[in-house]
Parts: C-alpha cells; structure tokens; sequence
C-alpha cells in the first residue's frame, strides 16, 4: 500500500504539489491525469526519493520513508521499478545484455542466472516470442523499434522484481497500434506479477482502458478520483474536458 498525506513539494516559492492525500492499494491500477506541467512527474518523482517533499507524508506498506537517508532510499526505489517516458537503454549493450546488467551488478546474480533471467523477462514483455528472429536478443537499441526499445526498458525494470511498478507518460510519442499494446502489457504483467502499477498520464483513453482507479491532478491538487464508471459520469470541468478530448479521437465512453 502506498500513502500520501497531505505532500507539499515547492521549488522556490512555487508550490508545485498543494497537499496530495491519497492512498493506493496493493495491486491497483492508478492511473494519474492531468495536464502538462500540472506535477504528475513531481509526484512519482518524490515517491522514489528523487525529490524530497516539503510537508506531509509518503508511506510504502505502513513504512514511513518521507525522511529516509539517501542510503536507506535505495531498498526503497528497488521495491518501484520506474519506467521513465524514454527508454535511456545502454547504446553499447545488446537487448539481452541491457536486462542482465542491473541483475548481475545489484542482484549480484551470475551471468547465466543472469541471461536465463533477462531472457524469461523479455518473453514476458512479449519480445521473444514476438520476433520471428531469433538474434532479437542480440540486437543494439538503436538497431529496433522504439515501440520495443520501451519493451526492453519494461523488461529491465520487472527483471529485479519490483512490488510497485511506476510508469511516467509510457506511451508518449508511439502509434495507437504500439499504444495500445503498450497499455494491455502494463495491465497485464501488473495483474501476471501481482504488482501495484501507478501510470502518469495525460491520455484518457489509456485510463479508460486499463485503470482500476483515475485520480486528475490539476495545479497539485487532486480535484477528481474514481472508478472508471464514476469518472465518466464527473461533472468536474477539467474531467470533462479530458472525455471530451477522448470522445472526439472516437474512443468509446
Ligand atoms: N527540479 C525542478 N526544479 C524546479 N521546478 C521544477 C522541477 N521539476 C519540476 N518543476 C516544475 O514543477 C511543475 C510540475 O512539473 P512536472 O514535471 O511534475 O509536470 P507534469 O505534470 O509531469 O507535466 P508533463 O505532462 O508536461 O510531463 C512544472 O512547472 C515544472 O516546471
Ligand atoms: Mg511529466
């Protein structure tokens, strides 16, 4: 369970997070809209310990890490796997040897553990078993997709296990095709993994699709939340609009 009450997070005199109390559930799917610039990114950001809040509180599973030493964050940051909007991949490592990094140099495995490991998680991101080639593994990032290059940095992150799964605007910038695959993977390998998947966002159609739950953010604070259904039926304008948005790219509402 992660909780946050009452965070406040400024740059300067600029506060940017206005007080945020929210609570999400073992193996939820949250997702949290808002408009550019709105603090989205400064939210999941304070979450792993990237930034620290200047009021109120985070709690992962009943542990209050709002004030943990930069050395006691880092256990914390491995239980949530971030996924950032780009896949800042290795350029000099091949797709399987991308995966394998982070577990031979923190999880400390060998490198066949290592290899048969990245291997079960690129299956997972349905890479593998996707390519009808089988050097897919071997390729350099600049060599596929970026569509799978989001794949691989997927696979990266599930590789070490995480309990909570962050995603920061995951499909940004890719087709509707690519988008929507992207959109059942996340809910998939949350639901597969048994995950807490929290999705920052600012498409609608992606929330409608696979949240458990949709929280809008607008200016720092929360000013809707709810079940798909509820959303839906919000009156709240900013809500409102983002259907709107929605139901003129024909997504069904
Ligand atoms: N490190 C920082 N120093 C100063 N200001 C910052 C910093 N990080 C974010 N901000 C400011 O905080 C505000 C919220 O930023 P944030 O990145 O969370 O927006 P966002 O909701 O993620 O927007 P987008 O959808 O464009 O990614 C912005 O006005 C931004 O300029
Ligand atoms: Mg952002």
């Amino acid at each position: 369970m992660i909780e946050f009450e009452g965070l406040v997070k400024k740059f300067g005199d600029r506060t940017v997070l206005k007080g945020i109390s929210l609570t999400i559930a073992e193996g939820e799917i949250v997702f949290i809209l808002g408009t550019s610039g709105t603090g989205k990114s400064v939210l999941l950001k304070t979450l792993v310990g990237l930034l620290r809040a200047d009021a109120g509180l985070i709690r992962i599973d009943g542990e209050d890490v709002t004030h943990l030493s930069e050395e006691d964050y880092l256990p914390v940051r491995r239980r949530c796997g971030m996924v950032f909007q780009h896949p800042a991949l290795f350029d000099s490592l091949t797709v399987l040897e991308n995966v394998a990094y982070g577990l031979m140099k923190h999880e400390r495995l060998t490198l066949e553990e290592a290899t048969q490991r990245a291997r079960e998680c690129l299956n997972m991101v349905g890479l593998l078993a996707d390519s009808p080639d089988l050097a897919f593994e071997q390729k350099l990032p600049t060599q596929i997709s970026y569509g799978m290059q989001k794949r691989v940095s997927l696979a990266r992150t599930i590789a070490v296990g995480p309990k909570v799964l962050l995603f920061d605007e995951p499909t940004t910038g890719l087709d509707p095709v690519t988008t929507k695959q992207i959109n059942f993977l996340i809910r998939d390998l949350s639901r597969t993994l048994k995950t807490t998947a929290i999705v920052v966002s600012h498409d609608m159609d992606c929330a409608l699709e696979i949240a458990d739950r949709i929280v809008v953010l607008d200016q720092g604070q929360i000013v809707e939340q709810g079940s798909v259904r509820e959303i839906l039926d919000s009156t709240v304008p900013l809500v409102v609009d983002f259907l709107e948005e929605a139901k003129a790219r024909g997504v069904e509402t």
